[in-house]
């Protein structure tokens, strides 16, 4: 069956909600092991009491981006995964580490991309205005949350949101989707080719499937 490594750095819901899809949806994959960067992150207790394989690769044990990225990249491998998933794993990942796992690591991010990139999200969505925000799961390129989007998530901003009321309305959405994207990659049909995503064979418009 496919298996599926998933990185973290905090509270690892993302993390709970594909594994319990792949436990409780007969989805046909594996969790291999979920790999944290932050000894202190709450998702690595999640993960126990799943009896998921666990690993903690501290980034502060490493002198250099480089070296972190090597170690980790080894690490990874040892489980032999089909796919790389990113659960909320705030690193800025080297070009090698991403070439190596080129077609086959997705992450999530949340606002509705290209919008909104890098952090924050919520506030400024709300400082902008915005009518509508979002979640978006996309294949991993160099460019830091720019790779292809699979699928978005979009929720109305209502006029007493603050950035935490979002946050919490999307993180919903993302329990709801990133599942979505694992179970097509693991079916087999959701693929990278070139700059785009595939379902079936079809382009993914650049929004994402919404
Ligand atoms: C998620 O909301 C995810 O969208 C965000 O981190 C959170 C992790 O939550 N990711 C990013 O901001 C990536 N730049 P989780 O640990 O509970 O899954």
């Amino acid at each position: 069956v496919p298996r599926i490594v998933i990185l973290i750095s905090g509270s690892g819901s993302n993390m709970v909600a594909i594994a319990d899809a792949v436990k409780n949806e007969n989805m046909e994959a594996e969790v291999a092991a979920v790999i944290c960067n932050r000894p202190e992150a709450a998702g690595l207790q999640k993960a126990r009491d799943r009896d998921l394989p666990v690993v903690v690769l501290d980034h502060k044990a490493f002198t250099s981006r480089e070296d972190f990225d090597r170690a980790l990249m080894a690490q990874i491998d040892e489980f032999a995964p089909d796919l790389v998933v990113l659960a909320g794993f705030m690193r800025i990942l080297t070009a090698d580490f991403v070439a190596h796992y080129h077609g086959r690591m997705l992450n999530i991010h949340p606002s509705l991309l290209p919008k909104y990139q890098g952090l924050n999200t919520h506030q400024r969505a709300l400082d902008d205005g915005e009518s509508e925000h979002g979640v978006t799961v996309h294949f991993v390129t160099e460019e830091l949350d720019g790779g292809p989007n699979v699928i978005q998530a979009v929720i109305a901003v209502n006029d007493d949101d603050d950035a935490n009321s979002l946050q919490q309305r999307v993180q919903l959405q993302e329990h709801v989707i990133y599942p979505i994207a694992v179970k097509w990659f693991v079916e087999g049909r959701l693929s990278m080719i070139g700059n785009h995503a595939r379902l079936d064979g079809n382009v993914i418009p650049a929004t994402g499937l919404q």
